[in-house]
C-alpha cells in the first residue's frame, strides 16, 4: 500500500473545534478516509455513496471485501433514502435507542452502493450517539460507512492511540477524541422479518431489546463454531479481536476457574512461556505469576466492556505468550463481552 501522510487531530468533546471537523467532513466527502470516536469505538470512515472511497476502507483495514459495512448518519431523516421501507418494529426501535450503540439491517435502497453491502439487498445503519461523530457526519452532509478503524483481524479500536498503531499511513486523518464510553461495538439487529433477531450482540443488550419487543431471537450462528451454523451478519465468520498472543478462556465457578488459571501458569511458565491473565476486581490478588490485569468488576460487565480491547492490546505491549483468560456471565452487556473473548480466543474454552 503506498504511504499516506496521516494528519492527527485532537477534539475536545467538552469544546469542539467546529472549523476543524468541518475540515474533516469536506475531506470525507471528498474521498477520504477519516476515522473518528464514536461511543461504542473508533470508527474508520469514508462517503458511504462514494464506491471508490469505500472501497478504500477495505484495502486500509486488509478487510475481506464479502464483509458489508454499517451506514452511519446523524440525524432520523436521512435514513428514509437509504432504504426501501422502515417496518413498525424497527420505528419501535429507533424511537428508544437512537442515537445509540444499536444498528439495523434493513432492505437497501437502490442508492446504496454494493461496495457498502457486499453485494447484499440489506443495508446496515446506525446513528451514532458521540458528539463528534454526530457533527462529522452532519458536516459530511453524506451517510458515512464505517468499520471498526483497526487492521482486520486486531482488536477494535477505544482510544486514538489504537488507531494509530494499526492505521497511521493508510488514512488521512485521525481525529484523537480520548476513549469511547462503551468499549463494545453496536448491537446488530436484523429487522427484515417480523423475527427480530440479534446479529452480533453489543451496547445495548438483548434485555433492553426484549424491554421494547417482547420476543428477540439470536442467531444461533454466534455461540457455536460447528459448520452447520453460517452467521447472518457475514463479518461474525472471520477470526477477530485477535491479539498476537494466544488466548485461552477459562469457564465455570470462580474459585474453580481461578484455580485452573493458577495451575496452568504454572505449567506454562516451566515450559518457558510467558503468561497473561485477564482475572477481575474480585480475583486479581488470587494470582501471583505472570502479568495479572483486570479487567474489571464482575458485578459491573460495562466496566469489563469498556477496558476488554484495551486490555488484549496491553498483553501483546507485554510480549505474553499465552493469555488466560477468566470468563463471565453472560448477562447483560457480558453476553458481549463473552461472544468477544470467544471470537478473540478461536472459541478455546477450559470448562472447570
Ligand atoms: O459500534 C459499531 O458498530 C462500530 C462503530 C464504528 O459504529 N462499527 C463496527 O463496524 O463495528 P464493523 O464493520 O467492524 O462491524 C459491522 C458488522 C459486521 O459484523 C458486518 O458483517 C455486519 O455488521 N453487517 C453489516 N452490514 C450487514 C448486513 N447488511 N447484514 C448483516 N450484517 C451486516
Ligand atoms: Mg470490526
Amino acid at each position: 500500500m503506498k504511504y499516506i501522510h496521516t494528519q492527527i487531530v485532537k477534539i475536545d468533546v467538552n469544546n469542539i473545534d467546529h472549523s476543524a471537523l468541518k475540515r474533516a467532513g469536506a475531506l470525507l466527502r471528498e474521498g477520504g478516509l477519516v476515522a473518528f470516536p464514536t461511543e461504542t469505538v473508533y470508527g474508520l470512515g469514508a462517503n458511504g455513496l462514494d464506491d471508490r472511497a469505500v472501497k478504500r476502507i477495505f484495502e486500509a483495514k486488509g478487510r475481506p471485501s464479502d464483509n458489508p459495512l454499517i451506514l452511519h448518519i446523524s440525524h432520523i431523516r436521512e435514513l428514509d433514502r437509504l432504504v426501501a421501507s422502515v417496518p413498525e418494529r424497527a420505528r419501535m426501535l429507533i424511537d428508544r435507542f437512537w442515537p445509540g450503540p444499536m444498528t439495523l439491517v434493513l432492505k437497501k435502497a437502490d442508492l446504496v452502493p454494493d461496495q457498502v453491502t457486499a453485494g447484499l439487498d440489506t443495508v446496515a445503519v446506525r446513528m451514532p450517539d458521540h458528539p463528534v461523530a454526530r457533527c462529522l457526519i452532519g458536516y459530511a452532509g453524506v451517510p458515512v460507512a464505517a468499520p471498526s478503524a483497526n487492521l482486520s483481524g486486531k482488536p477494535s479500536p477505544t482510544r486514538a492511540e489504537h488507531v494509530i498503531e494499526d492505521l497511521q499511513g493508510r488514512v488521512e486523518m485521525i481525529i484523537d477524541g480520548g476513549d469511547v464510553a462503551i468499549g463494545l461495538e453496536s448491537t446488530v439487529i436484523d429487522v427484515t422479518s417480523p423475527r427480530i433477531t440479534v446479529l452480533r450482540p453489543g451496547g445495548i443488550t438483548v434485555e433492553q431489546l426484549r424491554e421494547v419487543t417482547g420476543e428477540v431471537y439470536i442467531d444461533p450462528a454466534l455461540f457455536n463454531t460447528g459448520e452447520e451454523f453460517i452467521p447472518k451478519s457475514p463479518g461474525m465468520k472471520y477470526t477477530h479481536y485477535s491479539p498476537e498472543a494466544e488466548v485461552v478462556i477459562v469457564a465455570g465457578k470462580v474459585d474453580k476457574v481461578v484455580g485452573r488459571i493458577r495451575q496452568m501458569a504454572w505449567e506454562l511458565e516451566q515450559q518457558g512461556k510467558k503468561v497473561g491473565i485477564l482475572a477481575t476486581e474480585q480475583t486479581k490478588h488470587l494470582y501471583d505469576r505472570g502479568v495479572i490485569i483486570s479487567a474489571g468488576d464482575r458485578n459491573y460487565p460495562g466496566t469489563i466492556a469498556a477496558r476488554l480491547f484495551g486490555m488484549l492490546r496491553e498483553f501483546d505491549k507485554q510480549g505474553v505468550d499465552v493469555i488466560l483468560a477468566e470468563s463471565i456471565e453472560e448477562k447483560d452487556i457480558g453476553l458481549a463481552v463473552m461472544n468477544r473473548l470467544l471470537k478473540s480466543a478461536g472459541y478455546n474454552v477450559i470448562n472447570v
